[in-house]
């Protein structure tokens, strides 16, 4: 009878043992889910299928996805979500790109890279410019002139679309460019990470994006003297004005595939060196986040 009695204690208290380790397991797993799910993806942009497809190449768990001609390749680097987008050329590609991105995904960071011309003569085709600034070299207002005056491109003032709500073309407030500022916290990852980069060297300045290919010197020294720019690129701006306006940290990372100012000619293999540069970019950055 005692024994009958014992071993019923006995077995009930294996149950409850075993329902107790199922509830914590399940409760641990429910965080680990609900942890992954807080882990805020960070962004990679890049234009052409050369200046993405590399990087998707080196994530793990890849699954693609799109939206209208976006391709985004959702995957992990060392745990941690990363999205590597790639946009299609120019300016409205990558705003929309950028936009939808933001809603689908809510990144913690987005980064865009790819290839650039040179403004800066010190720079040559393999160096790498951070964007420590991006700025729109598409946003302009010419002088003011009458039938028969001609057109006098020297004169055009930069415009800050952003100024304010009303009128840029009558507002002389709006009359300067507007620069975006490269995030610290991206920046700081990439300068940590620079003597990994060979085939060039690193350099913080001012990214300039228009749908617009320069190839009169003269404009591009223009450029130069006027924004301040180190390098030309078709994206970077316009990726920056919609990450900005959703306050998401950002940074243009862009190598010189050609410099006009000095005679470097175009080489397409930078924008893979630029992809692997960036790969430890973002490498460094998952390793500074907490959640990690
Ligand atoms: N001017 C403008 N865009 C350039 N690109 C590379 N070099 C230049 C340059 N000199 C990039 C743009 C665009 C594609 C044409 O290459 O960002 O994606």
């Amino acid at each position: 009878m005692k024994n009958k009695m014992l071993k019923k204690y006995a077995f009930l208290a294996i149950i409850a043992v075993l329902f107790l380790s199922a509830l914590v397991g399940w409760n641990d797993s429910q965080k680990a889910a609900a942890k992954e799910k807080e882990r805020q993806p960070i962004i990679v942009q890049g234009p052409m299928p050369i200046e993405a497809e590399n990087f998707a190449k080196r994530l793990k768990n890849v699954k693609e996805e799109k939206s209208g001609d976006f391709v985004f390749y959702k995957g992990t680097l060392d745990k941690y979500p990363v999205i590597v987008v790639k946009t299609g050329k120019g300016m409205e590609n990558t705003a929309a790109a950028t936009a939808v991105a933001i809603e689908r995904y809510n990144p913690i960071a987005i980064i865009n890279q790819g290839t650039s011309g040179g403004h800066d003569p010190n720079l040559n085709v393999f160096d790498i410019v951070l964007g420590k600034r991006t700025v729109n070299l598409g946003s302009l207002k010419t002088a003011d002139k009458e039938d028969g005056q001609g057109i006098d491109p020297t004169a055009w003032k930069p415009m800050d679309l952003m100024a304010s709500e009303g009128s840029a073309g009558e507002d002389p407030n709006a009359e300067k460019a507007r620069y975006y500022e490269g995030d610290k916290d991206l920046l700081a990852a990439a300068n940590a990470v620079k003597d990994s980069y060979t085939k060039g060297k690193i350099v913080e300045g001012t990214i300039g994006s228009a749908d617009v290919w320069n190839n009169e010197v003269d404009r591009i020294e223009w450029f130069h003297t006027k924004f301040g720019t180190s390098v030309e690129e078709m994206e970077g701006a316009s990726a920056a004005q919609i990450a900005k306006a959703y306050d998401v940290a950002f940074l243009g990372i862009r190598v010189l595939s050609n410099n006009k100012v000095n005679g470097g000619k175009y080489n397409p293999n930078t924008a893979a060196a630029n992809q692997e540069y960036v790969y430890e970019v973002v490498k460094k950055y998952i390793s500074t986040k907490p959640s990690k």
